[in-house]
């Protein structure tokens, strides 16, 4: 994967995550409001996130980006994932708390997804998200991806069981 040139995008460089990088996601993973939107526990360890890292570099279905802001600060991840014969791929992202509503991940966005279209040849890219994720709810709606599909009842978090909303992105868009 080469780093992306963010004329464009301006905010932001998209780089290869990197070993160096993991204790800071780390930390971000340990933050609750982070978590919950992702819809997991807190409690990662480094131990656990290296051996994500070792099966990640191995997987040719998934990118997974470091985000730089201009000052090289590394604010946030992004990643491509279930990369498949059918042009399709799955966006995630997290960004440290500190650093939301700067307009990094929405130019994080913006990137992977020209980066999809241009570099890997997708047509369509995916995210599954939860409803009770208000940020992240307007967050893709504002980016531009429409709603496919309701998954009922998909998703165990908090003590109770939640809907998974389907929302894509058509990459003939851009
Ligand atoms: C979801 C997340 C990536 C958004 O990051 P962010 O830094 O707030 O995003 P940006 O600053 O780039 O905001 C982009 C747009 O989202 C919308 N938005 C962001 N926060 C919002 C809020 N609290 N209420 C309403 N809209 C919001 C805004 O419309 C904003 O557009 P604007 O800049 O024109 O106002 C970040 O909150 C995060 O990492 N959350 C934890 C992990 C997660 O939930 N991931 C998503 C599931 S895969």
């Amino acid at each position: 994967m080469q780093s992306t040139d963010n004329n464009e995008e301006g905010k932001i460089t998209l780089r290869p995550l990197s070993r160096g990088d993991l204790p800071r996601v780390v930390g971000w993973f340990n933050d609750p409001e982070v978590c919950e939107g992702l819809g997991r526990k807190p409690g990662l360890t480094l131990e656990e996130e290296t051996r994500w890292f070792e099966e990640m570099i191995q997987d040719h279905s998934r990118l997974v980006f470091a985000v730089d802001n201009i000052e090289g600060v590394h604010v946030g991840n992004i990643a491509l994932n279930r990369i498949g014969e059918d042009r399709a791929a799955m966006v995630s992202l997290a960004f440290g708390q500190e650093h939301w509503g700067r307009g990094y991940a929405r130019d994080a966005m913006k990137g992977v997804l020209r980066y999809g279209k241009e570099k890997i040849g997708l047509v369509e890219v995916y995210a599954t998200i939860y409803p009770f994720n208000e940020r992240s709810v307007a967050f893709f709606e504002k980016m531009g991806f429409k709603k496919n599909e309701e998954r009922k009842e998909e998703h165990e978090y908090g003590g109770r069981k939640w809907n998974l909303s389907v929302l894509s992105f058509d990459l003939s868009r851009l």
